[in-house]
Order: C-alpha cells, then sequence, then structure tokens
C-alpha cells in the first residue's frame, strides 16, 4: 500500500489521481489519502507528486508513519477523487513547510 504523508497538506497538487488506475484517492478539504485496500501498489502515483508526499507503507520517511492510520482513517470518510484540479491557492508557499500536520482539516 502506497500513503499520502504530510508535505500533501495545504498543498494537494492532484496529479497523483490522474495516474491511478483504480481511483483509490479520497479528497478531503486540504490533503488527499490513499484507500488502503484498494491500492494495488502499482507505484505509479509516487513520482507524479510535485510535493513528494506519496511513498510506499514500508519506506515511510521517519516521522510519517502515523500517515498510515491517517489514510486508512479518512479513506473511508471522505469523498472519491478521480480527476485532476487546481493546486489550492498557496500550494507553492507551503510546499516543503514542516509541522503541517497541525493544519490537516477533517
Ligand atoms: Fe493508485 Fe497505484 Fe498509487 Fe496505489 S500505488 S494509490 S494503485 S497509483
Ligand atoms: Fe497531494 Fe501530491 Fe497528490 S500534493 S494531492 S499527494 S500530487
Amino acid at each position: 500500500t502506497f500513503v499520502v504523508t504530510e508535505n500533501c497538506i495545504k498543498c494537494k497538487y492532484t496529479d497523483c489521481v490522474e495516474v491511478c488506475p483504480v481511483d483509490c484517492f479520497y479528497e478531503g478539504p486540504n490533503f488527499l489519502v490513499i484507500h488502503p485496500d484498494e491500492c494495488i501498489d502499482c507505484a505509479l502515483c509516487e513520482p507524479e507528486c510535485p510535493a513528494e508526499a506519496i511513498f510506499a507503507e514500508d519506506e515511510l520517511p521517519e516521522g510519517q508513519e502515523e500517515f498510515i492510520a491517517i489514510n486508512a482513517e479518512l479513506a473511508e470518510v471522505w469523498p472519491n477523487i478521480a480527476e485532476k484540479k487546481d493546486p489550492l491557492p498557496d500550494a507553492e508557499e507551503w510546499d516543503g513547510k514542516p509541522g503541517k500536520l497541525e493544519h490537516l482539516e477533517r
């Protein structure tokens, strides 16, 4: 399973959703998640993310482990997204900022 991690928050570029063959991305106000039971581990989305926020579950950067549970939880409640849309307005400004988890909107 692949996991969307912290740097997606407040960026939400959505390039990832276009390449997913099983449409397993789900969208919140300022973050996307991957449904862990639907992802087929194709790895196509990982290089598409301009924010480099997508990782294989077993290759998560240190400190990003909690995003496994966050993806699983929110994929159950957020709506599906399969088409790219504009990034959030301040995406470039927020790209790479540390400590974005506190800004996650549910
Ligand atoms: Fe979709 Fe493949 Fe990414 Fe899983 S690894 S979310 S199946 S594009
Ligand atoms: Fe987020 Fe990257 Fe997709 S910023 S919306 S995981 S392209």
